[in-house]
C-alpha cells in the first residue's frame, strides 16, 4: 500500500519525506489554508520535495471552469494530480482531464456506488472518506471493502485512496483489505512509527550497553 501525506506543512513532509516513507502527497483547500501560503506557492514547493502524486483541488465548481482550473494546475508541474468533487460536474471534468492524461483525483466520496461513477469517469485515484463517515456513527471502513470488490469484479484502474484517516487503526485496516493508497495526517504517521515496547526495549538495550563498559 501506497502512503501518502495528507498536508501541505512543507517542515512536515520533509521531515517525513527524509524516512523514505511519502510516496505521494495530498491536499486540500483547507490544508493549503492552514499552510498560510496559496495553493500557487505551497504546490510548486511540495513537488520539490516529493517525486509522487501531489493532489490539487479546484475550487470552481462547474465542469468548463474545473477544467480550465485543472489544466492550469497541471501544468505547474509533471506530478500534480487534479482532485475534483464528486458531483456532476466533477465527474464531467474527469473525463474530459482524463482524455488530456491528466491525472485526477476524485474526493468527497461517501459510498461504493459513488466510487463506481469516478472509477466510469476514468479517474486515476478516488477518495473515500473513512473519518467522516465514523464521526456519524457509521463504520467508514466498510466501504473500502465494497470499493475493493466493486473495482476487482470489473477490473477498474482507478486506484482507492482511503483518505480521511484518524488513527493507526485505519491504516492497518485499509492495508488488510488491500487499498491501494492510504493518505495519512503527518500527526497519524508519527503514532504508527511509535511503539512503547520499542522506546523501552531501545533505553534497555543502552542501558546494558551503558553498563557492559563499566
Ligand atoms: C484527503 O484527500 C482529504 O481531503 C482529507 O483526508 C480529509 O480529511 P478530514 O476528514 O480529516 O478533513
Amino acid at each position: 500500500m501506497k502512503l501518502f501525506l495528507d498536508t501541505a506543512d512543507t517542515n512536515e513532509i520533509r521531515k517525513y519525506a527524509a524516512m523514505g516513507l511519502v510516496d505521494g502527497i495530498t491536499t486540500n483547500p483547507s490544508l493549503i489554508a492552514q499552510s498560510n501560503k496559496t495553493r500557487e506557492k505551497v504546490i510548486p514547493e511540495i513537488c520539490d520535495i516529493v517525486d509522487g502524486p501531489i493532489s490539487a483541488e479546484v475550487i470552481s465548481t462547474d465542469r468548463k471552469g474545473m477544467v480550465e482550473e485543472g489544466l492550469r494546475l497541471a501544468e505547474i508541474h509533471r506530478n500534480v494530480t487534479v482532485k475534483l468533487p464528486l458531483t456532476g460536474d466533477g465527474l464531467a471534468a474527469c473525463r474530459d482531464l482524463s482524455r488530456q492524461n491528466v491525472k485526477t483525483n476524485v474526493t468527497l466520496c461517501f459510498a461504493p456506488v459513488q466510487a463506481l461513477l469516478a472509477a466510469k469517469a476514468g479517474a486515476t485515484f478516488v477518495s473515500p472518506f473513512i473519518g467522516r463517515l465514523d464521526d456519524l456513527g457509521e463504520t467508514g471502513m466498510d466501504i473500502i471493502s465494497d470499493i475493493r470488490d466493486i473495482f476487482d469484479n470489473y477490473g477498474f484502474a482507478t486506484e482507492i485512496l482511503v483518505a480521511s484517516v484518524r488513527s493507526p487503526n485505519h491504516v492497518r485496516a485499509a492495508a488488510k483489505i488491500g487499498a491501494d493508497v492510504c493518505t495519512i495526517p503527518p500527526k497519524v504517521l508519527g503514532q504508527l512509527l511509535k511503539h512503547p515496547l520499542t522506546d523501552s526495549g531501545l533505553a534497555q538495550f543502552l542501558a546494558d550497553h551503558e553498563r557492559a563498559k563499566l
